[in-house]
């Protein structure tokens, strides 16, 4: 039999791994092979596909990831729907380490990075006002309030090119404009899984304040990593409860999204 999964997880900094028993395929996609192996097993009664994000030995920094490999691979396997844990900071003094925010919006200051699969053969313009699943979300805060999670509805992510952190002028900057956390993943990932027609609910960790913020001394990625590392087996937790809760027929718009436009290739 084909192995297939419903769910999608892209493990952030330090998640590595999800599934015990589970099986390990090699994928390789148009856009070459994904972060990592993919392992599928499952979750209860739900099929689930892991990708760890910057690949198990931490192999890839935020702006060398294979987006569009990881996106493509999981819907190769049958995921419609993804869920996105990261680690980032927090841009408000009121939002601390250890809380969990699941953003409604981000915001692009990456450079460079290849955002989209149409840039062939035709124009293909997917909406992306709300980039988030509705559903998603709402599985995501049940999920971490049953868990006791300090949990945060809403919010906008700016995503940042990185490798470095940001001056605190920048991260001062962020703050004003109202944003209230900061990481270096969050995009592309969530417009290529748009569009791919995929379900895309970012779980995004803080780990520290950023520099800006009242709080914040300034970052190092080994306080990331471990701050991450010590609340990756709480994580783990959140993601299996918010799995088992995630529909199984979508009621959402996500799978609508290409809906009508003439796609230049075949999808997975
Ligand atoms: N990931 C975790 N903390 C971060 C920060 N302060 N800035 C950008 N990415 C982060």
């Amino acid at each position: 039999m084909v192995t297939r999964a419903e769910i999608g997880v892209i493990g952030g900094s330090g998640f590595y791994s999800l599934l015990d028993n589970a099986e390990e395929i090699e994928l390789s996609t148009p856009y070459g092979p994904p972060s990592d192996v993919v392992t599928v097993g499952r979750i209860g009664s739900r099929t689930v596909a892991f990708i760890p994000r910057h690949g198990r030995d931490h192999r890839f920094p935020p702006h060398r990831i294979p987006y569009r490999a990881n996106l493509w691979a999981l819907r190769s396997l049958g995921v419609t729907q993804v869920l996105a844990p990261s680690a980032v900071g927090s841009l408000k003094p009121e939002i601390g380490p250890g809380a969990l925010v699941i953003p409604d919006q981000f915001v692009d200051r990456t450079s460079g990075r290849v955002q989209t699969y149409y840039d062939v053969n035709g124009a293909v313009h997917v909406s992306l006002a709300d980039p988030y699943c509705p559903s998603g979300r709402a599985v995501a805060m049940t999920a971490a309030m049953t868990g006791g999670w300090e949990v945060v509805d809403g919010g906008t992510l700016v995503v940042i090119e990185g490798p470095r952190f940001s001056t605190r002028a920048e991260s001062r900057w962020f703050s004003s404009n109202g944003w209230s956390i900061v990481g270096m993943t969050g995009f592309p990932e969530a417009a290529l899984a748009r569009e791919l027609a995929l379900c895309y609910t970012s779980l995004s960790l803080v780990t520290d304040h950023d520099a800006g913020v009242e709080a914040g001394e300034g970052v190092t990625h080994e306080e990331v990593l471990a701050f991450f590392g010590a609340n990756v087996a709480k994580m783990r937790t959140l993601v299996s409860e918010a799995v088992g809760m995630l529909p199984r027929e979508r009621s959402c718009s996500c799978g609508n999204a290409l809906d009508g436009i003439k796609l230049p290739f075949e999808l997975p």
